[in-house]
């Protein structure tokens, strides 16, 4: 590619969006004239000397950072950090590298990793990218649970019954079948993105803001998490279906997929933490491509009232019986806690209302994308936003014995309709723990 036609490329996307500046065609112009292509191998330190010289051509002697965004196949990181980090660093600055997950297999491959990244890296020059993190309502956790009295003080075992952690896609993994299925849907989204979330959600009041004391936080959390076995997993995989006269593909039907694949696109557990704030209480993950919606959200339903005066009106209907807080992180931002009302009239009648803070009608501007936030985080040091080697080494040790069982056994999955709304299997798990999933009601 010539760095025109790169420039080309990238002004297809280029937006001023978020910050609505005036003269954007001018910015945007300044921006592409500093955007520049250089091809070379991952794995060769000369490339990597030519780079360095180009890079310092454009730097003309001022202070100048680097910031490598690897993304790229996991099996050429440490290729492209050893000779970025031996031939291409900056002089006179600092060097950070910015990696994409999967950060290993298991815990052995992640700690392989881990050590090899850290014989050419400090600690502090990585960033690991978990992009959930940079989500807005995800940010907003904290905000919410830490700034509002309302909700710490319930913030425990003793008013939340359960959480629940969804992530849904309507589409299969099509044209990505070959990362795919050497990871799975267990690897893809919950080890990373959904265990994150629920860190984030379950840690102590950190010390303060600093991204050490938040993360010192969360890796308590997933160090204090029991391990999963095979009974707290359900795993499925979609499979073709018709519907209004179009064929959805199987997910064995993409070409990079084994025909014989056990590789799961579905999976729910439920997971726990043997701690004093939250023993005993289940949190629930659902995580599946090829479903019938595409919805991230985290639900935490409430206990009953004790003693409540409004049974005899309320009986069976356990809508009405359960608060349920709801943070819906894509999409359709919103924020919304399910209370009950008297219906108006003369009569006594309960409803069901919600309290919503819908984003879209609340706020007029554009809510930025995750990697927006991350990528300047990166560039201007924040760490918070992103993830430590402790908190990856015990969010693997939480999943590898039952990845290992799974793969070892070779666990034949559900199956389960394209465009469905998974295996049943995962309400059969939910029920065990006295669960039912909160995203079953038409919703709301
Ligand atoms: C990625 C997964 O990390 O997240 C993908 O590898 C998934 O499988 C994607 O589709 C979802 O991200 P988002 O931001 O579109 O919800």
């Amino acid at each position: 590619m010539t760095d025109v036609e790169l420039r080309n490329m990238v002004s297809k996307t280029l937006t001023c969006r978020i910050d609505k500046r005036e003269n954007c065609a001018e910015k945007m112009d300044q921006f592409l004239k500093r955007c520049f292509y250089h091809s070379g191998q991952y794995d060769s330190p000369e490339n990597f000397v030519e780079l360095d010289k180009k890079l310092k051509q454009h730097e003309g002697g001022r202070v100048s950072n680097r910031l490598f965004y690897l993304s790229i196949p996991p099996n050429i990181f440490i290729d492209a950090v050893r000779c970025a980090s031996s031939s291409a660093s900056s002089g006179n600055g600092w060097t950070r590298v910015i990696v994409e997950k999967p950060f290993g297999r298991d815990s052995e491959s992640s700690a392989a990793l881990t050590k090899s990244l850290k014989q050419y890296l400090d600690e502090d020059q990585i960033f690991r990218i978990d992009h959930y993190l940079g989500k807005e309502l995800v940010e907003n956790l904290s905000v919410l649970r830490f700034s509002n009295l309302i909700f710490e003080p319930l913030w425990s075992r003793q008013y939340i019954r359960n959480v629940q952690l969804i992530f849904s896609e309507d589409f299969g993994t099509e044209g990505r079948g070959g990362y795919f299925d050497n990871y799975g849907i267990i690897r893809d989204i919950m080890q990373n993105h959904l265990l994150q979330i629920l860190a984030l959600f379950a840690m102590e009041t950190p010390v303060s803001l600093d991204a050490e004391d938040i993360r010192n936080e969360k890796v308590k959390v997933l160090r204090s998490m029991r391990p999963l076995t095979l009974d707290d997993v359900v795993i499925g995989q979609y499979k073709s279906h018709t519907k209004g006269g179009i064929t959805y593909p199987a997910y064995t039907d993409d070409k990079t997929v084994p025909k014989d694949s056990l590789t799961p696109t579905f999976a729910a557990a439920a997971l726990f933490i043997d701690n004093a704030r939250w023993d005993g209480v289940p949190f629930l993950m659902k995580a599946g491509k090829a479903l019938h919606n595409k919805r991230a959200e985290i639900r935490v339903q409430f206990r009953h009232v004790p003693g409540n005066l409004y049974n005899r009106i309320i009986g069976t209907d356990l809508d009405l019986a359960t608060n349920e807080l709801v943070i819906r992180v894509q999409p359709d931002e919103a924020i919304y806690l399910k209370i009950n009302n008297k219906v108006p009239g003369l009569g006594m009648r309960l409803d069901r209302s919600n309290l919503n803070l819908h984003y879209a009608a609340r706020y007029s501007k554009e809510i930025p994308d995750a990697y927006e936030r991350l990528l300047l985080d990166a560039i201007e040091g924040e760490r918070r936003l992103f993830i430590r080697s402790d908190e990856l080494e015990a969010a693997w040790a939480l999943f590898t014995p039952l990845l290992k069982e799974l793969e070892e056994k070779k666990t034949i999955p559900e199956y389960y309709p394209y465009g469905s709304r998974g295996p049943v299997g995962a309400h059969y798990l939910a029920a065990r723990y006295n669960v039912r999933w909160g995203d079953l009601t038409v919703d709301q």
